[in-house]
């Protein structure tokens, strides 16, 4: 288990989180997938990620806890040398705060402990916030999916990180 005592300094409740970030388990489902469904206009379903945690052998899922709160989750699948990132979300009522990087950071440096030697991910145009998150950990635009997200029709961008970096 990752413990990180998280000094908040960019939302308006300065403040200390004591974050624990640990693997996801069927017992964090029922929130997990409550925060997806909130969060995702084409949310992951609960077999789906039990499916995940459970028999697939490439995925690995991790929440980010205060306590017995979800603030956060996000999964990779790992590929021989690529790690895909799958999905990244935090809750809303603790964005801006510093818990998706650290989130992301966890899920690297955990796809690197395993031999990845680059990472990848899709995401949204127009999800500004996400592109932000990505960029500011080093991704960079590699291709358009045009029309790939089948609720609106937008477009993906692919991202990667190559190498990956802490
Ligand atoms: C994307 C998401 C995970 C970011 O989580 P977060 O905890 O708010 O992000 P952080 O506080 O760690 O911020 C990380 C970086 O992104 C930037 N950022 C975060 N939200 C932003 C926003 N709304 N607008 C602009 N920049 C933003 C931060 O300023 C920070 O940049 P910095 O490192 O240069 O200071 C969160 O907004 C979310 O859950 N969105 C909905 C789910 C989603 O879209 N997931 C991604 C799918 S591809």
């Amino acid at each position: 288990m990752l413990t990180i005592l998280m000094e908040i300094r960019k939302s308006q409740d300065y403040g200390v989180l004591l974050l624990e970030i640990t693997k996801m388990l069927e017992a964090d489902l029922d929130a997990v997938v409550a925060l997806e469904a909130s969060v995702f206009t084409l949310p992951w379903s609960r077999p789906l990620f039990l499916k995940d945690i459970k028999e697939n052998k490439c995925a690995r899922f991790f929440t980010a806890k205060e306590g017995d709160k979800l603030l956060g989750y996000g999964g990779f699948w790992l590929l021989q040398d690529e790690m895909n990132i799958v999905n990244i979300a935090v809750s809303p009522d603790h964005r801006q705060k510093g818990v998706g990087k650290l989130l992301l950071k966890h899920l690297l440096s955990e796809g690197m402990k395993e031999g990845a030697k680059f990472a990848t991910l899709d995401v949204r145009v127009n999800n500004t916030a996400a592109r932000k998150l990505y960029e500011s950990a080093g991704f960079i635009f590699i291709a358009l999916r045009k029309k790939y997200y089948t609720d609106n029709q937008e477009d993906a961008i692919v991202m990667w990180l190559n190498p990956i970096k802490l």
